[in-house]
């Protein structure tokens, strides 16, 4: 088979290699992957930032879309022909994350997905949503699956205001899942045309952050001076104070991501005078996975990003690293 993996950390390391095409053992599940969807975790991983000391080489991408070529003795919920998604971390099945669970994820603890063909376990797949194409699907193990529990951690309902930051994978996701539990969706991004893009799929008020930096202040005059009930907060150190002082009192932080730089230290302060709620999410279980797909077959909702070649993938690598792109980057595996 072929595949992309990291033999040195740098993106022009990235290396297009040949690798014996795995065979399925007791158990396990051969995979024709279709296409796989890029996150930022990637770009850290090939990049030696989120983990310096990891064992390389190492297939790069957790996240993808295929079928189903042959299965292992003893599988019964797969055939072949089946369209499935991998899970991100192959052992969290269900119920609160523990340290065994959350040992191997795809393309970090072990190998990843940017490949012709992977072998996964029986249950670290799911079905695929039937109106949903290989690139598409592609898009949900991780960002998706995240973005959906973010929500969860401040049970959103018709009504509530959330705030995004950004217009990448994980907050297109905030964004069309707030809209489906009927919240108010503000958001903020570098572009005003991603602000109108964001708009076209719900987001009912937008600021461009590099005009105006100020907005916490913002988010209070959207919201009659009283803040905002969740912000999925993308950027960490560097964002964490302005998203503390845009929640409201009681209001809740979903700590997700690492995006922005800045050296700000932990505003204790804000984080107790406000009785905030700072809530670590770290993606999700098959169980989470399995309930966002129900959600998104029955609204027919359909994810929004950009696809390429698998050849390609240094270059999206690049976008992805400017910054240029909206919601996911996708690679199909031809
Ligand atoms: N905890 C978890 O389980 C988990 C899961 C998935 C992702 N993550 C993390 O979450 C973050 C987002 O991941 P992703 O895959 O969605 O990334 P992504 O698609 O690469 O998102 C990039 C976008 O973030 C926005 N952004 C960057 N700096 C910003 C800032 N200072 N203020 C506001 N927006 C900013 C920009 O949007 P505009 O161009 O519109 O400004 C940029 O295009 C990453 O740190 C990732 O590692 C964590």
């Amino acid at each position: 088979m072929r595949a992309w993996q990291v033999s040195a950390f740098g993106i022009d390391s990235l290396e297009f290699v040949e690798r014996p095409t795995p065979t399925p053992g007791p158990g396990g599940v051969l995979v024709r992957v279709r296409a796989v969807s890029l996150n930022y975790r990637d770009l850290m991983i090939l990049k030696g930032i989120y983990n310096p000391k990891m064992k390389l080489p190492r297939i790069l991408c957790s996240d993808a879309a295929g079928e189903v070529t042959a299965v292992g003795a003893g599988v019964k919920a797969w055939k072949p022909g089946d369209r499935v998604c991998g899970i991100f971390m192959q052992n969290w099945l269900d119920g609160p994350l523990t340290p065994p669970k959350a040992r191997g994820a795809l393309g970090g603890d072990i190998d990843g997905v940017l490949a012709d063909y992977v072998v996964l376990k029986e249950q670290g797949l799911v079905a695929v949503p039937e109106h949903l194409s290989f690139q598409e699907a592609a898009t949900l193990p991780c960002a998706a699956v995240t973005a959906w529990n973010a929500l969860a951690s401040a049970a959103i309902k018709p009504g509530s205001t959330v705030l995004i930051l950004g217009t990448g994978g994980v907050s297109i996701f905030a964004l069309q899942f707030a809209r489906l539990k009927g919240a108010r969706v503000l958001g903020i991004s570098s572009s005003d045309e991603k602000l109108e893009r964001a708009g076209a799929l719900g987001l009912d008020a937008g600021l461009n952050y590099r005009e105006d930096p100020e907005w916490d202040r913002w988010a209070h005059s959207q919201t009659d001076g009283e803040g905002v009930d969740l912000v999925v907060e993308v950027g960490g150190l560097g964002t964490l104070t302005r998203s503390l002082r845009a929640i409201r009192m009681g209001g809740t932080i979903a700590q997700v991501g690492v995006l922005a730089a800045g050296g700000e230290s932990i505003p204790l302060g804000l984080i107790l005078h406000k009785w905030s709620h700072i809530h670590g999410i770290y993606v999700g279980s098959r169980k989470d996975f399995l309930e966002m797909n129900k959600a998104i077959s029955l609204a027919e909702l359909r994810p929004v990003g950009e696809e390429f070649g698998w050849s390609q993938a240094r270059e999206v690598l690049e976008r992805m690293e400017e910054g240029s792109h909206f919601g996911k980057l996708v690679l199909t595996v031809d």
